[in-house]
């Protein structure tokens, strides 16, 4: 499978890039039976397409698509020419299979035109193919009994993510689901050591944990390749992410590029005074004393979601809800949701 950048139309939705995928064994079949026909190589029949779309803000791969033509490596030849003359010389041949065969109805589309098919750049990496693997991510669910997915905690520093991360996941591994939990303090330790607390290396960590594209300018689009939540949700794992993520923007795109339904933003809406007076790593006292700089809700801003999946409050009434209480919460979201079965 490979990646080809394209250039984005000049409209809201917009070509970030097309993936090209090996064909089926069905479509190898059809591929050889048309290759014949059309005197080349089935070499050179490819199977489908899926194209990822930056859609009024948001990427979604549209559906697969198959690919019947390709651009011939030979100089000076011309595919396209050929596939013309073919469909000449073949009509009353064609109009045959176009009526038997429905595979070739849907392809017919494609045939006349030329579609890429080349290793990829992405990024400084050039000259890359992706290939798939029969093994996908349907199967390991099957295997897992379960459906990956990302739980995106938020919230202040100290409003308690990391604790309510370990009940959840202590929760889920008593119930035999898998988890894995990406804690900004811990992915600090080693991923994400290079990167500081100014707000383009802040972006840069929520990248690189969850999964995004980078718009470099109006006419190039880059797809990034941190996805660490998104492979492991991918895996098919119950992927929980504790980063306090301040700015909207960053985590709504990670929400766009996690299939829909996928990403579950958790806000734990506990508000700044009550951190503060609990401090429990002494960094707000630091900050209050100006030696930290840019500490999150002191000098630098969070942003409450504005919409998200799940608010919880630790207070209940005149108590307080423990992290396991919370942790239920969000437990009953996935059950109900789907994500504990496969
Ligand atoms: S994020 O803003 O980039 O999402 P992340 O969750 O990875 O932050 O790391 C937050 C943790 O880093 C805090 O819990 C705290 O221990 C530590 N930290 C150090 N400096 C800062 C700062 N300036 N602002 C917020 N947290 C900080």
């Amino acid at each position: 499978m490979s990646v080809v950048r394209s250039s984005p139309p000049p409209c809201s939705s917009a070509v970030l890039c097309n993936v090209e995928c090996e064909p089926s064994a069905s479509q190898a079949a059809e591929n050889l039976r048309f290759s014949k026909l059309c005197g080349i190589s089935a070499a050179r029949l490819h199977g489908s397409r899926k194209r990822l779309v930056l859609c009024d803000g948001r990427a979604r791969w549209n559906s697969l698509k198959p690919i019947k033509a390709k651009d011939d490596d030979d100089a000076g030849s011309d595919y396209s020419r050929k596939c013309s003359v073919m469909s000449n010389e073949n009509v009353k041949q064609i109009k045959e299979m176009e009526d038997s065969d429905s595979l070739w109805n849907e392809n017919r589309a494609s045939f006349s035109g030329k579609n890429p098919c080349q290793v990829s750049n992405v990024g400084n990496s050039t000259n890359i193919l992706w290939h798939d693997c029969p093994i996908q991510k349907r199967d390991r669910q099957q295997l897992l009994q379960q459906r990956g997915c990302v739980v995106w905690l938020t919230g202040l520093s100290g409003s308690g993510k990391s604790t309510l991360a370990c009940a959840l996941s202590r929760s889920l591994h008593a119930r035999g689901k898998l988890t894995y939990i990406l804690d900004g303090d811990n992915v600090r330790h080693g991923l994400n050591r290079d990167l500081s607390f100014r707000a383009e290396d802040r972006s840069e960590n929520i990248r690189r944990i969850g999964t995004l594209y980078i718009i470099n300018s109006q006419t190039s689009y880059d797809l990034t390749s941190g996805e660490v939540a998104k492979l492991f949700a991918d895996a098919g794992l119950i992927c929980i992410t504790s980063l306090i993520s301040p700015y909207q923007k960053d985590r709504d795109a990670c929400r766009a590029l996690v299939p829909e339904g996928d990403f579950i933003e958790v806000f734990i809406d506990v508000p700044l005074h009550v951190c503060e007076a609990r401090d429990p790593k002494g960094l707000y006292k630091l900050a209050r004393a100006g030696k930290i700089k840019g500490f999150t809700g002191i000098d630098d801003p969070y942003e409450p979601p504005s919409s998200c999946e799940i608010v919880l409050q630790q207070q209940q009434g005149n108590g307080f809800k423990s992290p396991c209480e919370m942790a239920e919460i969000v437990i009953s979201y996935l059950e109900e949701k789907g994500y504990l079965r496969a």
